[in-house]
């Protein structure tokens, strides 16, 4: 069952982060409208989405350049063609959470 899990404060991040919580790793990225988060390996191969560039809303995987909506996960370019899982974020007095 999922639980929040803290992640770290609000502040220690610009763009990116990837946060690891037993093998699982997850994404954490910020938008001007908040944070969101991804699983952090990218659907086509692994390449740590973390890593990758943000555009807009979409982040670009590094490796191949794949696009993926960070707020649903969605492929929005190829090579892939899976989506990447998504996560609940929270912040709670400047400290980020994530439900994994
Ligand atoms: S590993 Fe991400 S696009 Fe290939």
């Amino acid at each position: 069952m999922a639980k929040w899990r803290e992640v770290c404060a609000e502040d220690a991040f610009k763009n990116t982060y990837k946060f690891v919580h037993r093998r699982k790793e997850v994404a954490l990225f910020r938008l001007q409208d908040g944070i969101f988060a991804t699983e952090n390996s990218c659907s086509h191969e692994y390449s740590e989405l973390s890593e990758g560039m943000i555009i807009g809303d979409d982040v670009y995987c590094p490796k191949h350049g794949s696009r993926f909506d960070i707020r649903t996960g969605a492929v929005r370019d190829l090579p892939a063609t899976r989506p990447v899982k998504t996560y609940p974020v929270k912040v709670e007095e400047g400290i980020v959470y994530v439900k994994i």
